[in-house]
């Protein structure tokens, strides 16, 4: 059996939503200090939906494969469905990844709650002047 999913393969030969958004809502940027991957998430949010979300992973395929169906999985959903997203989901989506390997997963995860964190964080300041 390979070690890889076809599922995993793909999203690591084309990423969907690399890059960066400039004015994004929340920006959130996490690492793993054991293999040195570096992982940022950029959300667009309007009325509490995610419009868009993009990212810069400096890391592995399984990171990048991780990010890329990350995001697809949380564009266009509530923030509150982002808030609840695990890494055991996006490594559902992937049809798996390999044990050594779940923890770019969670960077995933990771990231977009740190994101999501810092989109609270602006929000609740621009209500509170
Ligand atoms: Fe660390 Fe993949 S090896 S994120």
């Amino acid at each position: 059996m390979a070690l890889y999913s076809e599922k995993v393969m793909d999203h690591f030969r084309n990423p969907r939503n690399v890059g960066v958004i400039e004015d994004a809502d929340g920006v959130g940027e996490v690492g793993n200090a054991k293999c040195g991957d570096i992982m940022k998430m950029y959300l667009k949010i309007e009325g509490d939906v995610i419009t868009d979300a993009k990212f810069e992973t400096f890391g592995c395929g399984s990171a990048i494969a991780s990010s890329s169906m990350a995001t697809e999985l949380i564009k266009g959903k509530p923030v509150a469905d982002a808030m609840r997203l695990t890494n055991q989901a996006v490594t559902e989506a992937l049809d798996g990844l390999p044990s050594h390997k779940i923890h770019c997963s969670v960077l995933a995860e990771e990231a977009i709650h740190a994101a999501l964190e810092d989109y609270h964080r602006k929000t609740k300041s621009e209500d509170c002047p």
